[in-house]
């Protein structure tokens, strides 16, 4: 098990940098700091996890990075261009995704949709790819359906096709999987960890579920409740593939949960 410093800053590939982050809510006295001083950088192809309780603003931090949400102080960069607005090459998705699938439109209109906007792509293009992204995440002989005829997991699994289909370099997902069942969970995991290295994507990832920031990833960010900086930064020496059954039995799996546990654990207990 290899635990970084407490703040690592010093990545020698800065391809996601967030550096100085700060971050209030509110105005005169209700004025609320949020997000204190966090830095870290993230290396391009890697799987991180950002962890934390509810409220310490981990949602608000990935917003900040995808350039949705300004921060008062800090800068965040993508491949050391600055960050002002969403770049093209990072997609965010929502923590309820399945809203922004677009009821009128078909899968297939709906993965098409983001292609068509950026003009990019001939219609042969985009049809083509549409029938790869539907293979891809597993959703063969449903292109025609619309989002009503389709359980919770098949519809994040367009939303999933639908980011992938505008070709992003990094992919920002907050708690993806929060609103599914335990066995739709593991399988939505296993085809992001599939999408992740296939493509060679980079990845963050919120989550408040320790077993799944671990299962998942070469590196976990423990986010300190409101005001957030980061409480510890722990690479997960796991091999991949990693698999439901034999990756959650490994002991160096539980020692990593055991030491994530403790420290928000230590947290809870200084309410
Ligand atoms: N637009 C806003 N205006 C005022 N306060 C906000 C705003 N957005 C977030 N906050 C506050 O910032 C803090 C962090 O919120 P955030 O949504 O980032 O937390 P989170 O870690 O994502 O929580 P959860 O796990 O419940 O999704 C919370 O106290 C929240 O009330
Ligand atoms: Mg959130």
């Amino acid at each position: 098990m290899q635990l970084a410093a407490k703040t690592d800053s010093t990545q020698p590939d800065e391809f996601v940098s967030v550096n100085q982050i700060h971050k209030d809510f509110g105005t005169g006295q209700s004025k609320r700091n949020v997000l204190s001083n966090i830095s870290f950088s993230i290396k391009r192809g890697s799987f991180v996890s950002l962890l934390g309780v509810s409220g310490c603003g981990k949602s608000t931090l990935l917003q900040i990075i995808a350039g949705l949400l300004k921060p008062d102080g800090g800068q965040v960069a993508l491949d050391r261009m600055p960050v002002n607005a969403p770049p093209f090459r990072m997609l965010y998705l929502f923590q309820q995704y399945t809203k922004s699938i677009f009821p009128w439109r078909s899968v297939t209109g709906n993965i098409a949709f983001g292609m068509e906007s950026r003009k990019k792509w001939s219609r042969h293009e985009i049809a083509e790819r549409c029938s790869e992204l539907i293979k891809l995440v597993g959703l063969d002989g449903f292109g025609d359906y619309y989002p009503r005829q389709l359980s919770g997991g098949m519809q994040q699994r367009v939303a999933i096709a639908r980011a992938l289909a505008c070709e992003p370099d990094v992919l920002l997902m907050d708690e993806p999987f929060s609103a599914v069942d335990a066995m739709t969970r593991s399988s939505l995991q296993d085809l992001v960890l599939k999408l992740w290295s296939s493509l060679g994507l980079t990845i963050v990832f919120v989550t408040h579920d320790i077993a799944e920031a671990i299962y998942l990833s070469d590196r976990v960010i423990v986010l300190h409740r409101s005001p957030s900086g980061v409480a510890l930064d722990m690479y997960i020496d796991l091999p991949y593939p990693r698999n439901q059954l034999v990756t959650l039995d490994l002991p160096d799996f539980l020692k990593y949960r055991h030491r994530l546990y403790k420290e928000i654990y230590s947290e809870e207990s200084t309410k």
